[in-house]
């Protein structure tokens, strides 16, 4: 039995001087971290010396011959990662504002297991030199090598030429793109790894959804840009809105009005209309005038009044103003009479009589003809015969 007598394996205690048949086979303060005694350290001393513990606590560790299980306190087991560094990692300086997102191994060479050489031992001899910090893909990433003054470097303080700061786009303007380790937080928020938005000439807005997509990962070596027409504004259906610039579906959001009204015609009062009515439509997304600071350029013989959200001159409408983000407000009788009060018509004419004389705008019903998306109304020409 080890604990029989003043064994070699004693030399964990204060040595045994006295009643060697009731013997405390560790320390006092074993168990207090600040203490020189303490395990942990005792562990260091002993080129952390696992096995010789687990001669007595078992090869689990959880109690051996000593009847004292070590997974009591460390529930993962004493050569568990956590351990030593925290479940969460450790807490020291930026290490906590970079946990979970950033793994150990985008600073860190990572041991795959505790006694991997290199870790804390070389050789079987515990390593007492400086924490290796040797940078990951993320600080490497390059979009334009003509952007990178160098490769990420850490100098025992600061990192430099670190992607993930911003200091290897191209003209991003961040305001702190070298990072002290031992810095609090830097307060800046967004701007401290570039500007909100950067400073070039294609970053006329701030609202960085209108065309970078909300979803896209961020700090991932790639700047995420909408690529078809529908990924900025519009969906699947269409590229007008819904969904709008600033995400909206509902008709009462400015960006999405009456868009699928007029594309769509559903009301059947017209053939539907197109864009470049109410637009210029670019021919590619970078297209000058096109990714613009808002609101939205609308043609300027439509007179539209961004605040009162009205066409002042539009054709279509005659003298009538719907407003764009109201609906239902368009029948027979909001642009023009039925029928007009003037030489051509008179009060006796109803819905079902204007296809006398207008027969290829109106059926005898009274409804309007559109055929593939054709029509004689609202085609700029009084039609009749
Ligand atoms: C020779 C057998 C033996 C060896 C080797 C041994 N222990 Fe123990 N350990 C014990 C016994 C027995 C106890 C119960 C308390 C006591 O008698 O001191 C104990 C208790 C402990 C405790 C509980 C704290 C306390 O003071 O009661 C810790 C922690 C501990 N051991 C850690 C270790 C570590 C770490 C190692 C390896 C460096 C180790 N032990 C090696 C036998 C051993
Ligand atoms: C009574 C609780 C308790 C028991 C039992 C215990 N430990 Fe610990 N151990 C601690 C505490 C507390 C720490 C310090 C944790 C900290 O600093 O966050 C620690 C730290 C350690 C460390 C980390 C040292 C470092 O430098 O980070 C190791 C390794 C370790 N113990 C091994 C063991 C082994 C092996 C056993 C069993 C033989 C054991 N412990 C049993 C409480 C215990
Ligand atoms: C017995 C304690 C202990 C265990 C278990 C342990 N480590 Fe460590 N680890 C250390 C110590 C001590 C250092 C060096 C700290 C210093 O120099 O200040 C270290 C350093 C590191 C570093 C910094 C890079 C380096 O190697 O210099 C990483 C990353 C790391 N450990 C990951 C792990 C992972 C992953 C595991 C589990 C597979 C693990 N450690 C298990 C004690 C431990
Ligand atoms: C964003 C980069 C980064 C990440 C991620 C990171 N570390 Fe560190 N780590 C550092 C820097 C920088 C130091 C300071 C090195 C020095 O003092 O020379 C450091 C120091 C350490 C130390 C030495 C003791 C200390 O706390 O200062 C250990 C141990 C360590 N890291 C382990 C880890 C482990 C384990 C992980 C993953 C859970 C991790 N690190 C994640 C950058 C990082
Ligand atoms: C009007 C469209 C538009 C908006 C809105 C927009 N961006 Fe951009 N962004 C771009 C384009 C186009 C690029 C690629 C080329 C360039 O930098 O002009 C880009 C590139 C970037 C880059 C990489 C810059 C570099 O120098 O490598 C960052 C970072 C960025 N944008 C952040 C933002 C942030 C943050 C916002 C919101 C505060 C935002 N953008 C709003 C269009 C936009
Ligand atoms: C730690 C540095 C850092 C901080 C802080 C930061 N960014 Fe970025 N951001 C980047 C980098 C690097 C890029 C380059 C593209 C990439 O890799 O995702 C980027 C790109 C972007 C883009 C372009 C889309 C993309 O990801 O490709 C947007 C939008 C953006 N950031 C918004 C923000 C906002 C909003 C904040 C504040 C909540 C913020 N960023 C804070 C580093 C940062
Ligand atoms: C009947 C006229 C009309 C038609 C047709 C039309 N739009 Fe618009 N569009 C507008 C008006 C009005 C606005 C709101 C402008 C404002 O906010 O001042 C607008 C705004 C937009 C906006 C900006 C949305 C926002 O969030 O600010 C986009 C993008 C847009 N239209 C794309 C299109 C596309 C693509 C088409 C064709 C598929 C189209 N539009 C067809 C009248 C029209
Ligand atoms: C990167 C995001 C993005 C992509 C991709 C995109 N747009 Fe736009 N689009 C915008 C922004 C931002 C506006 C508002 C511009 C403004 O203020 O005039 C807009 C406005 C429009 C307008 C309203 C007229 C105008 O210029 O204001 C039309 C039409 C339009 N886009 C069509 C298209 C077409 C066609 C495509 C595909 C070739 C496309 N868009 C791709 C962001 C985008
Ligand atoms: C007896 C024939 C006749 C009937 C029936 C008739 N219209 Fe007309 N309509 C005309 C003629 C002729 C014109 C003038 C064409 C021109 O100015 O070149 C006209 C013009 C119009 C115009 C254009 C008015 C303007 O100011 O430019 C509208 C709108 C119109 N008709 C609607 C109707 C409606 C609605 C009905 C049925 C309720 C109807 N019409 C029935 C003969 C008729
Ligand atoms: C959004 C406004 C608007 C509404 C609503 C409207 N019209 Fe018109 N209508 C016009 C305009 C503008 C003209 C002028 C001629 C043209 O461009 O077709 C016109 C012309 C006509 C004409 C003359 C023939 C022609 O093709 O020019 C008839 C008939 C007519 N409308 C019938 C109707 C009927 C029936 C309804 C209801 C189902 C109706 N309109 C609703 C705007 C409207």
């Amino acid at each position: 039995m080890l604990l029989a007598s003043c064994s070699d394996e004693r030399v964990l205690a204060t040595p045994c001087t006295t009643d060697c048949g009731t013997p405390r086979i560790h320390p006092a303060d074993f168990l207090v971290p600040t203490s020189e005694a303490f395990h942990g350290k005792e562990l260091l001393r002993r080129n952390w010396d696992f096995p010789l513990c687990a001669s007595c606590h078992g090869t689990d560790f959880a109690g051996g011959t000593a009847g004292v299980s070590c997974l009591t306190c460390h529930v993962e087991g004493p050569t568990a990662c956590s351990t030593c560094h925290g479940s969460n990692g450790p807490t020291t300086f930026a290490h906590q504002a970079h946990a979970p997102t950033v793994a150990c191994g985008e600073c860190h060479i990572v041991p795959t297991t505790w006694d991997s050489d290199g870790h804390i031992l070389h050789d079987g001899v515990a390593i007492t030199a400086p924490v290796r910090v040797v940078f990951g893909a993320r600080a490497n990433e390059t979009i334009d090598p003509a952007d990178r003054a160098g490769p990420p470097v850490w100098d025992g303080a600061t990192c430099t030429n670190v992607y993930c700061h911003g200091a290897a786009l191209h003209a991003a303007g961040g305001a702190a793109t070298r990072p002290r380790w031992d810095d609090p937080l830097p307060p800046g928020g967004c701007t401290t790894c570039h500007g909100a938005p950067p400073p070039t000439p294609n970053h006329v807005r701030s609202d960085c959804r209108a065309c970078h997509p909300p979803s896209a990962a961020h700090i991932d070596g790639i700047v995420e840009l909408g690529t078809t027409c529908s990924s900025c504004h519009g969906s699947a259906a269409s590229i007008a809105p819904p969904m709008d610039l600033a995400g909206n579906t509902f008709t009462t959001a400015i960006g999405v009005g009456a868009h699928q009204a007029h594309l769509q015609a559903s009301s059947r009062i017209s053939a539907p209309i197109a864009c470049a009515t109410c637009h210029v439509v670019p021919a590619t997304i970078t297209e000058p005038g096109h990714l613009g600071p808002g609101p939205a350029v609308v043609t300027a013989a439509l007179g539209w009044d961004h605040d009162a959200q009205t066409c002042s001159t539009a054709y279509c409408h005659g003298a009538a103003r719907p407003r764009w983000t109201s609906s239902g407000e368009v029948s027979c009788g909001s642009c023009h009479g039925i029928p007009p009060v003037d030489a051509h018509h008179d009060a006796t004419m109803t819905l079902t009589t204007c296809a006398t004389c207008h027969p290829g705008t109106v059926d005898a019903f009274g409804n309007i003809i559109v055929i593939n998306h054709e029509s004689e109304h609202i085609n700029g020409v009084v039609d009749h015969q």
